[in-house]
């Protein structure tokens, strides 16, 4: 039976024994923000909003997140509370307020200058500072004092996601033994020899065995977790069931790769269809060539630089091809307090221009260069004009772009070009796989893209429609939320009451 939307409310519904959920996740899914007189609410550059929005409007229950817009506080009730969507309320925002100080240490600089290297094979190294880590320790306590609030003292699902509550699992589970947490790592997790050089491996190790499970995309992320603690913490592995169990306690380590809603994402794009198309074109001054396009956060694992490498050793190749596409690369700008972040939009904006000047014909430029963040529709839109999307990135947890470019793709063409090296490749083989860093290859890959038959585009793209279709995110949530189920059914009653006083 296929997963939906229905199917996933069933499960949230009737299997969870009336336990409610509580997501957490440092990004917020609704963002305020004033507007000249107004306030305005956006939505923000990230695949986990995007897969886990419409998880909660069919599941119900609570997202417990960093409230970041500077209107949030006015649209919030005194608790931080907010019902979302704005326009058709299914769930709770819960926001937690932090300072400038806490953002900083916790946000930009132990979750991004430390842990986002250091699970990401892009030889960038990791920053690790004594008082960043400080703040992410006491910003997981924060965050657990709120959660402990919204789940009251009932039974509960506490979701949580990624690398920024590594220490929150444990803290929790000190405070209400009861509690089933199953927690959603979006990124790799590195092998042991790169996780050894963490000065603070044992309390993030001890944090995340806080979980009953924990989750990444893919088996190689969950084999590395296992040799980690295997290596480095006492506890006892258990390689049959993927589980470890520490003080008596059991986490089971098992991937879910995440996805999208393909039916949103093609009714989205169908929507007044050739108006934006015209609209889109005529904004970015292009004409009837094809279309190359690539869309992510501007972020050094991203591969964003090799992709302009490789339009221009194309071109340097084929200069038959001047003219006849243009890539488009949107690059919403990302956590630009961290300064690689900020000097890599400079360096993407110099390459693209360097290899404008390069190659330019007339009017004609290869590279157009978004450095802004772009709707989600003119995103899909942009997908489904494109001859092929690019997604090239150095080492990536799963990639969003890759699923929603196929599922923009209603007319059942254009062509995937897909880093091995995204957990996507693993499911999307259809795609024509690149290594970004083998800079001639991905030329030449890129030339196949502008040039595969039609009929082999069609091939390629049914099996690859089907994979979206089949494997969709209320199967990544269904399958999560199947497992918590079977920990509710098999945890005794609550036998201790929220405590905030435990955590201090
Ligand atoms: O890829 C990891 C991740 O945390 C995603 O889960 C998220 O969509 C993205 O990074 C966005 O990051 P941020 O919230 O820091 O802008």
């Amino acid at each position: 039976m296929p997963w939906t939307r229905e199917r996933l409310e069933d499960v949230a519904r009737n299997r969870l024994g009336g336990a409610k959920l509580v997501v957490v996740a440092n990004r917020e899914p609704y963002l305020h923000s004033f507007d000249g007189e107004g306030i305005r609410c956006t939505t923000p550059a990230s695949g986990l909003t995007t897969a886990l929005d419409p998880v909660m409007r069919a599941c119900g229950g609570t997202w417990v997140a960093h409230g970041s817009g500077d209107a949030d506080r006015v649209m919030s009730d005194e608790l931080g509370r907010v019902p979302v969507p704005p326009d058709q309320p299914a769930y709770t925002l819960r926001r937690v307020w932090l300072t400038k100080e806490e953002e900083q240490g916790y946000y930009y600089g132990f979750a991004n200058e430390a842990f986002w290297p250091l699970c990401h094979i892009a030889y960038a190294r990791p920053r690790f500072d004594s008082d960043d880590w400080a703040q992410y320790r006491a910003v997981n306590r924060k965050f657990a004092e709120a959660v402990l609030e919204e789940v009251e003292s009932g039974p509960a699902v506490v979701f949580v996601q990624d690398y920024h509550f590594a220490l929150l699992p444990r803290l929790l589970r000190d405070a209400r033994p009861d509690l089933v947490i199953v927690h959603f790592w979006h990124i790799p997790w590195p092998n042991r020899e790169a996780f050894r050089v963490c000065p603070w491996q044992d309390d993030i190790l001890d944090g995340l065995l806080g979980n009953d499970l924990l989750s990444f995309h893919v088996q190689d992320h969950c084999n590395n977790f296992l040799e980690t603690v295997d290596r480095g913490i006492e506890s006892r592995i258990d390689m049959e069931r993927f589980a470890v169990t520490r003080n008596g306690r059991t986490t089971l380590v098992q991937p879910h790769p995440i996805s999208i809603d393909p039916d949103v994402v093609a009714a989205s794009v169908e929507r007044n269809l050739d108006y934006e198309a015209r609209r889109l074109r005529n904004r970015l001054r292009i004409g009837n060539e094809k279309l190359l396009v690539g869309v992510d956060r501007v972020d050094y694992t991203k591969g964003i630089a090799e992709r302009f490498r490789a339009v221009d050793r194309l071109l340097q190749r084929h200069p038959d091809l001047k003219t006849t596409f243009t890539f488009v690369q949107v690059g919403a700008p990302s956590r630009v307090h961290i300064p690689a972040y900020r000097r890599l939009n400079e360096e993407l904006s110099e390459l693209a221009d360097e290899i404008n000047w390069r190659h330019a014909a007339g009017a004609w430029r290869p590279i157009v260069f978004l450095n802004e963040q772009c709707g989600a529709r003119q995103i899909y839109v942009l997908d489904r004009l494109a001859a092929a999307c690019v997604v090239s990135s150095l080492h990536d947890g799963m990639n969003l772009v890759a699923k929603e470019f196929v599922a923009a793709r209603t007319d059942g063409r254009g062509v995937l070009v897909l880093s091995r090296f995204a957990g996507a490749a693993r499911e999307l083989l259809d795609a024509v796989l690149i290594n970004p860093y083998a800079i001639d290859e991905f030329a030449e890959a890129l030339r196949l893209a502008l040039t595969m038959p039609d009929e082999e585009q069609e091939q390629r793209m049914a099996r690859l429609r089907q994979e979206v279709a089949t494997n969709n995110v209320y199967r990544w949530a269904g399958m999560l939320l199947s497992e918590a189920s079977k920990l509710v059914q098999a945890r005794p009653a609550a036998e201790s009451r929220p405590s905030i006083e435990i955590l201090a």
